[in-house]
């Protein structure tokens, strides 16, 4: 309901900022929330296949992540051969068919992304866009792909690093051109800093950082990482801190459950990048918790920031489209931990009412701060009213 609204205001500043009001506009439609699937990369690496591709579509369409939000299936590098004497760029053996993959992920009710580079090959060597960008949009198109991931890696070689916005630009009118809707995600890793363009060249998202591993210390400091950029994101454009590695298997219950409440109130974008195929019923619980994914989902689509910080014990805020706030009390000490949070820091005062998010239970009625112990690396992630 509130969305002509933003949308409205949004094009508005557009304009007075001298930006395609049509194009905040035209993302805005496509990317209101964050957008939410499952990416190959992180698990699968280059060992994604259309059959590995299916088994993503049909779990998400059967264990409960549909209902929960997760619509993109996003194949990665990797899928690509070699051009035909057209110039057509042609799948690799491992996807004999990509319009009958198409059409499959999509007679489940979901949606199907693609990868490329600007640059002659892709990270893993691939065959990338570099000079057949107009063919390549239109190919996609053709197959129907709803979602690109255009990853800079060779561009490099052929391109100044101040060129960048006028490349990212160029796809982005290619794939206008072709005409069917599609989720534009740019990927440099946040060089030039992205987050002051990545919107006015068509961007949906914009990578914000090198890659993600599947280890604690590179989830924090990529996700811990994000304070400041904030004021760049919003609905239609938001930072993206990377895919998640929930449920890859390196990091303990509580690790992931700070990766996955870190991701909700920084408003990023939620790919999951296990298999999930073959998913524990917990890590199923981290991705799917409806409150929890609610926060990342919020129409108001505001990103949150850190809000106060004693050496490893962060809190971090987001406020919601209700009036209320979620707040994250993070322990990424080496042992269990008190940490509080005080009111006055997220503008209440008095005495305010906490539910519990993981937990799922209403706490009760607190007065000027709420103290919770943290498990060593964990969370507590409340609701303040
Ligand atoms: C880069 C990107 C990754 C992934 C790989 C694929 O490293 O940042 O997310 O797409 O390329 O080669």
């Amino acid at each position: 309901m509130r969305l002509p609204w933003i949308a409205k205001t949004l094009t508005t500043v557009a304009v007075l900022c001298g930006v395609s009001g049509t194009l905040l506009a035209q993302s805005m439609q496509l990317a209101a929330t964050p957008p939410m699937g499952w990416n190959s990369w992180n698990h699968f690496a280059c060992k994604v296949s259309d059959a590995v591709v299916r088994a993503a579509a049909d779990a998400i369409a059967s264990n409960g992540m549909k209902q929960a939000g997760y619509i993109y299936v996003n194949i990665d590098d990797c899928w690509q051969g070699k051009r035909n004497e057209k110039g057509i760029i042609q799948p690799n053996e491992r996807f004999p068919d990509m319009k009958a993959l198409a059409d499959y992920v999509h007679s489940k009710g979901l949606k199907l992304g693609i990868y490329s580079s600007p640059g002659p090959l892709t990270c893993a060597k691939y065959e990338g866009s570099y000079g057949h960008e107009e063919q390549d949009a239109q190919t996609y198109a053709g197959w129907g792909m709803d979602y690109l991931k255009y990853d800079w890696c060779s561009a490099a070689k052929v391109y100044k690093p101040s060129e960048m916005p006028a490349v990212y630009k160029k796809m982005y009118d290619a794939l206008k051109r072709a005409g069917h809707p599609i989720v534009y995600s740019l990927c440099q890793y946040g060089m030039e800093q992205v987050w002051e363009w990545g919107a006015s060249v068509g961007g949906n998202l914009w990578r914000t950082t090198d890659d993600i591993s599947d280890n604690y210390e590179s989830m924090c400091f990529i996700g811990f990482g994000q304070n400041g950029l904030q004021k760049f994101a919003g609905p239609g454009h938001w930072n993206d801190p990377d895919m998640l590695e929930v449920g890859n298997g390196k990091m303990t219950k509580d690790e992931y459950l700070t990766h996955m409440s870190l991701w909700c109130i920084l408003a990023a974008p939620l790919l999951a990048g296990n298999d999930l195929s073959k998913m524990t019923q917990a890590t199923l619980g981290i991705l799917t918790n409806p409150e929890v994914v609610a926060v990342d989902q919020d129409p108001k689509g505001v990103e949150g920031h850190r809000i106060s910080q004693v050496g490893p014990l962060e809190v971090w805020a987001k406020p919601l489209a209700d009036g209320s706030q979620v707040v994250g009390l993070f322990n990424r000490g080496e042992s269990m931990n008190p940490v509080s949070l005080d009111f006055r820091d997220i503008g209440v005062s008095g005495s305010a009412t906490i539910r519990d998010l993981w937990g799922r239970k209403d706490l009760g009625s607190f007065q000027d701060h709420f103290t919770a112990s943290v498990p060593k690396h964990g969370v507590v992630m409340i609701k303040v009213k």
